[in-house]
Order: C-alpha cells, then sequence, then structure tokens
C-alpha cells in the first residue's frame, strides 16, 4: 500500500466496514497472531485483522483448532491490538466458549473486548448458536458470524470438507446466513462453500459477507497471514494464493547467517561497540562492558 493511501485511511469501523458493502469496496481481512505481524498486515492494507484460533495449528502446531483456550487467544488479542492503530481487531471464540448457555458465551465474549482489547468477536455455527449472537450483540459487542465449513465442528464434519455440495446442503447454509444475520451479527465469514452459493447469499444478506475458499463474489475475502505470506511449509490448500515465500526466504536467511557465524564472517566490526577508551577517561561501558537503554522501538543496546 503507498504512503498517500495509508494517510487517507480511517478507523475502520463497524459502521465503516458495513457501509463498505453498499459502496462495493471490498473488506480485507487477515489473520495476525502477534503486534510485528499484525504492524506489517495493517501497513499492507489489511482492513481487519483476526486473531483466529487457527494460531493452535500455526502458532501451537496442532492438527486442529479444538484445544485452543480463551486466554490463549486474548493473549494474542493484546499483542495484536496494542500494534492496530487503524484495523478492526476480531477475537475468535475458541471451541467451547459459546456453543453452550448463551449467558457463558456472552461472559466469555466480553473478555475478548476487556482483557485482549479486541473490537469484536467471530464466533462458528449458524441457526445453533443464533441466540448466544443475539445475546452477546444485545450487549453491545459486535459479532462477525462464521459459517460453511467450520473447522471448530471438523469430527461432525468428517474432515475439513466442502460445505453446501448439494442442493439440500446449500439451503441451509443459506438458512444459517439468515438466522446470523437476524441475531444481529454486522459481518459473516464464508468458509469452503461452493461460490454460487457464496454469491446468492451475499446478494440476499445486507450484512457484508468475507469469503475464505467462497469465490470472488463476496464482500471481503480473509486468508491465515502464514499462508499468504508462504510461511506454511507443506500446506498448500487449493483456495489459498502465496504471495510471498517467507518460509524458504527465512530458510535461505538462517543458512546464510549460519554460514557467517562459522566462518567468522559475523558480527562484522560495524556490528560491534567500538573499544574500550584507553585514555583514562570514562569507558564506552564502566561497569557491564555494555550501556543497555531502553528503547519505544527497539530493544538491546543502544551505542
Ligand atoms: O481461525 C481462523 O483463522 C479463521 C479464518 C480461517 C476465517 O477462522
Amino acid at each position: 500500500m503507498k504512503a498517500t493511501d495509508r494517510a487517507r485511511r480511517r478507523q475502520a469501523t463497524v459502521p465503516r466496514l458495513r457501509a463498505m458493502k453498499s459502496r462495493g469496496e471490498k473488506i480485507v481481512m487477515v489473520t495476525a497472531y502477534d503486534a510485528t505481524f499484525a504492524q506489517m498486515l495493517e501497513d499492507g492494507g489489511a482492513d481487519m485483522l483476526l486473531v483466529g484460533d487457527s494460531l493452535g495449528m500455526v502458532v501451537q502446531g496442532l492438527d486442529t483448532t479444538l484445544p485452543v483456550t480463551v486466554d490463549e487467544v486474548i493473549y494474542h488479542c493484546r499483542a495484536v491490538s496494542r500494534a492496530a492503530r487503524l484495523a478492526h481487531v476480531v477475537g475468535d471464540m475458541p471451541f467451547m466458549s459459546f456453543q453452550g448457555d448463551p449467558r457463558e458465551a456472552l461472559r466469555n465474549a466480553g473478555r475478548f473486548l476487556k482483557e485482549g482489547g479486541a473490537h469484536s468477536v467471530k464466533l462458528e455455527g449458524g441457526r445453533a448458536v443464533a441466540d448466544s449472537i443475539a445475546l452477546i450483540v444485545s450487549a453491545g459487542i459486535p459479532v462477525v458470524g462464521h459459517i460453511g465449513l467450520t473447522p471448530q465442528s471438523v469430527h461432525a464434519m468428517g474432515g475439513f470438507r466442502v460445505q453446501g455440495k448439494t442442493q439440500a446442503a446449500a439451503e441451509l447454509v443459506l438458512e444459517d446466513a439468515l438466522a446470523v444475520e437476524a441475531a444481529g451479527a454486522f459481518a459473516v465469514v464464508l468458509e469452503g462453500i461452493p461460490s454460487d452459493l457464496a454469491a446468492t447469499i451475499t446478494e440476499t444478506l445486507s450484512i457484508p459477507t468475507i469469503g475464505i475458499g467462497a469465490g470472488a463474489a463476496c464482500d471481503g475475502q480473509v486468508l491465515v497471514s502464514y499462508d499468504l505470506l508462504g510461511l506454511t511449509r507443506n500446506l498448500r490448500p487449493k483456495f489459498v494464493k502465496r504471495y510471498a515465500e517467507f518460509y524458504q526466504d527465512g530458510v535461505d536467511a538462517t543458512a546464510a547467517f549460519a554460514d557467517e557465524v562459522r566462518q567468522g564472517a559475523f558480527p562484522a566490526p560495524e556490528h560491534g561497540f567500538g573499544t574500550v577508551k584507553k585514555d583514562g577517561g570514562e569507558t564506552a561501558a564502566p561497569e557491564r562492558g555494555l550501556r543497555v537503554v531502553g528503547r519505544a522501538s527497539g530493544y538491546g543496546p543502544e551505542a
């Protein structure tokens, strides 16, 4: 994103995100799990940063998102929301934090805003969680729905499978979409459904749809940042486009560092802090060899 475009950007509030649908402006959502990535993704032009429970798979190395806890997502939310300036931060409610008693769902949702600094929460499921969505929204907490392929239901679905492929199944997904909208969600993620079904849902709903593996007709798109940056080594799902190859870049950079360390080429003199003054005056570091100075945007010794 150009610096001029960045300067023109404004806070991505719920009303602005909703208005983007009526203006035909696409919403860009990406997942973020820490402050450095949040800053980079926002600088790249992301409107929404989703602190997804996908962190279980890409950060924690799990096979599914099921073991992820509310405390863990909130921890990552805090890091992301500290860095986000203009992007709307969505906290993803993990498995079993909202599927039961709507009052418990509300209590958990509140924690994402109070403790995590998120602007809204996301819940997987349609009709089955409509009561929870309605109660959370009634407390002034904006909600993003998530229907179609819902990874928290991986075992019920028999794997991460595209949903709504038959006419009957497609009608159920549409019913879920309508239920989520009626419950008060301000946007809905459509994951892993046929493109024509996503187009129908997008036309039918007044709230924005944000697709992932749901075709181009959605009002916005979301990708797991590790996928779009090429940080995942073996995982190349069909619906993902890799816009960079950070994993290979990281391997190559580490190999170059390792070579230089082993050959004694790093650190070079310009990476060091010179020598101790020998004129009887002050040394650069009277006590510990280095004066460590805290900085707003860095760490380690300054000079
Ligand atoms: O957890 C997540 O990253 C998500 C996206 C895939 C939409 O829910």
